[in-house]
């Protein structure tokens, strides 16, 4: 099994004024490929601090961080840019979509600036807001849609260019149980498909969906759930209930 994203003693501490929070303390974690981890743990564990330097929109202070065996953190602003366009899809809680831009063209320029031809990314986006139950809002600026569509149309834009790794924080956060259910059972469609996803969620239910559950506390990983019956979600909540920190 191709170990498709291994950290080794991350670490990131911010300085602000006199003093130094340790966001993460030497994190050390493997996802291997076609993985499904949810993360949790209580707000300021570091869950966004890690997720943001994967992505490498943080740099670590210190520790290692690979992609498909391949080591990420060393590399300049350029190249880093290159990973995040073409290995790397992140999906936020605020979706993040651009506001004065259609949902087709929100899709397609993710793969324009990676270099597809037009046509290309035209027919990438097309197949992918089909598949995400949206190929009728195309036209549409985000700002029409549910908040649901929305997030849809933000995963779709972060598979555009086929990442090796999709990361999503409280990618269900602004959402309703209804549009949460829809968006996780995409998510878990794709990962039936072969995509390695990681998330982010305070929702157990949210977790449940994942293959793997990665309890982290104070910077660190603190234990790990993993989920070995497909759609026993009562003995998995329950599992995850009695684990809550
Ligand atoms: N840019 C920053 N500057 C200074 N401190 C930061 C910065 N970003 C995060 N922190 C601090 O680092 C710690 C971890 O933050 P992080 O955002 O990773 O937590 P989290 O687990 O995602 O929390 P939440 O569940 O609330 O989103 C917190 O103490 C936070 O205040
Ligand atoms: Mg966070």
């Amino acid at each position: 099994m191709e170990k498709m994203l291994m950290l080794r003693k991350l670490s990131r501490t911010y300085r602000s004024n006199s003093t130094r929070i340790n966001a993460l303390r030497g994190i050390n974690l493997d996802v291997d490929s076609g993985d499904f981890v949810a993360v949790m743990g209580p707000s300021g564990c570091g869950k966004s601090t890690m997720l943001n330097l994967i992505a490498g929109l943080d740099t670590p202070t210190d520790g290692e961080i690979y992609l498909a065996e391949k080591r990420i953190d060393k590399l300049n602003e350029t190249e880093r840019a290159i990973i995040r366009r073409r290995h790397i899809g992140v999906v936020f809680q605020a979706f993040n979509l651009i506001g004065n831009l259609s949902v087709a063209d929100n899709v397609e320029l993710p793969a324009l600036i990676a270099g597809f031809t037009a046509k290309q990314a035209r027919e990438r986006r097309k197949n992918l807001l089909e598949q995400l139950g949206i190929a009728g809002k195309a036209v549409d600026v985000p700002s029409k849609l549910s908040g649901g569509e929305q997030q849809r149309v933000a995963i779709a834009r972060a598979l555009v260019n086929t990442p090796q790794v999709l990361l999503a924080d409280e990618p269900t956060g602004n959402l309703d149980t209804e549009s949460s259910h829809e968006v996780m059972n995409l998510l878990g469609q794709y990962n039936a498909e072969g995509q390695t996803i990681v998330i982010v969620t305070h929702n157990h239910v949210v977790a449940s969906c994942a293959s793997r559950i990665i309890h982290m506390r104070d910077g660190l990983v603190a234990n790990e759930t993993r989920v070995d019956v497909k759609g026993d979600h009562k003995s998995v909540l329950s599992r995850l209930i009695s684990l809550e920190v």
